[in-house]
């Protein structure tokens, strides 16, 4: 497994956000997390980023609600519980947030520069010919302004912006919302292809059936907590989704 978190729980002062959830994602795997509004999702999520760290540390300084973790977070089976996202993000964990804004007075390709900037200058245009490969709609949109694009096309670059530093593990929070469903197929075509290229990917939706094709293996959480974990044939089979 190049992922596993193990019994993560959250609390937002005395309410419980996430209740003893463990989740696992290997090598070159999709693995779908999936339930409703407040199930729980982002802040997992958040967790597996270390983005949890930085939110508890600002409310802790601004005198704000107090946010209680616990559990551990292994990548690529190194205890990374306590290292910053910045750090996670540097070892190949990068998360790709709902509704992440690009910079909008920036092209596309200025965006993706920001995105490559630790990158070296020739791995820097091998990324971005990588995500033009991807999203072929990109190249011919890289010398608009991003804050032009529709949304799904801006959808299509936060996402390219993630994959520009070439993650081991990709985090994507409800990459499908707001997207027309014309947008999907698209979409999890170019997804099918960061997996193949050897990212591994864990994918939150509200919703399991659109993202079904994609998924290797899936779970389940209502209020905080895990109510199924299987592949994606026992999901088939099991549950009205
Ligand atoms: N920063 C925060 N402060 C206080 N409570 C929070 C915070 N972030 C999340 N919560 C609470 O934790 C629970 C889980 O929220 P979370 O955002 O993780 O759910 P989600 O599954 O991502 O929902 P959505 O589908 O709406 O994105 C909710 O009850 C939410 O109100
Ligand atoms: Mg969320």
């Amino acid at each position: 497994m190049i992922l596993e978190a193990k019994e993560i729980i959250v609390f937002f002062e005395n309410a419980i956000a996430v209740n003893e959830i463990s989740i696992s994602v290997g090598e070159t795997e999709v693995v779908g997390l999936f339930g409703p509004n407040s199930s729980g999702k982002s802040t997992i999520l958040n967790v597996i980023s270390g983005l949890i760290l930085d939110i508890q540390k600002n409310e802790k300084r601004r005198g704000g609600q107090r946010i209680t973790i616990f559990g551990k977070v292994y990548f690529a089976q190194r205890d990374i519980t306590k290292l910053w996202p910045y750090k996670r993000a540097r070892m190949g964990i990068v998360l790709c947030r709902e509704r992440h804004s690009v910079f909008p007075e920036s092209s596309v390709e200025e965006n993706l520069k920001i995105a490559g900037f630790i990158l070296k200058r020739n791995e820097l245009s091998k990324r971005i010919a990588f995500v033009y490969s991807i999203f072929p709609r990109l190249k011919d949109l890289r010398n608009e302004k991003a804050g032009l694009l529709s949304g799904g096309e801006q959808q299509m670059l936060s996402i390219s912006m993630a994959l520009m530093p070439n993650p081991r593990l990709l985090l994507l929070d409800e990459p499908l919302f707001g997207l027309s469903p014309v947008f999907y197929s698209k979409l999890l075509d170019a997804l099918s292809k960061i997996k193949d290229s050897g990212t591994s990917i864990l994918i939150a939706e509200q919703f399991a059936m659109p993202v079904l094709p994609l998924i290797d293996r899936a779970y389940i959480i209502e209020n905080g907590s895990l109510v199924f974990h299987g592949t994606k044939n026992e999901l088939i089979s099991n549950i009205d989704i």
